[in-house]
C-alpha cells in the first residue's frame, strides 16, 4: 500500500518532467517552421498553466509547457535583446 502510494507520487513528479524535452524540441521545430513561412514567433513559459487547461480542456493527462506566440512581425519593433556571439556559448567536442 505505502509503497503504491510511492510509485503514483512517482509517476506524478515524472509527468510533470517528462513533457518539458520533447516539449522544446516540438517548440523549436515549430519556430523553424514559422521562420520558414516568414512568420515571427516568441516562445513563453510564464503563463497560469491551469487556466491554459481549462481554456483548451485539457485531460488530466495533458500538461502543459510552453506557449508560442506566433505572427507577423512589425516593421520598427524593438530589437532583438544583445547575446553573446555563438562561438562563446558553443564549444564542439
Ligand atoms: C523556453 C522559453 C520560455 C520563455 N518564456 C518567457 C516568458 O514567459 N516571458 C517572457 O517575457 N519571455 C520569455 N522568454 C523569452 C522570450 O521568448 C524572448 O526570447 C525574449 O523576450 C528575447 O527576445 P528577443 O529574442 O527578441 O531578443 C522565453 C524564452 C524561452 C526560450
Amino acid at each position: 500500500m505505502r509503497q503504491n502510494k510511492a510509485n503514483a507520487a512517482n509517476r506524478q513528479a515524472r509527468l510533470k518532467q517528462t513533457p518539458e524535452k520533447p516539449a522544446t524540441f516540438a517548440g523549436a521545430t515549430l519556430m523553424y517552421a514559422a521562420q520558414a513561412f516568414g512568420l515571427a514567433s516568441c516562445p513563453m513559459g510564464g503563463f497560469d498553466p491551469d487556466g491554459v487547461a481549462r481554456e483548451f480542456a485539457l485531460g488530466p493527462q495533458e500538461i502543459p509547457v510552453m506557449l508560442l506566440a506566433v505572427g507577423h512581425g512589425e516593421a520598427g519593433n524593438w530589437p532583438p535583446k544583445p547575446r553573446r556571439a555563438v562561438a562563446d556559448a558553443l564549444g564542439l567536442a
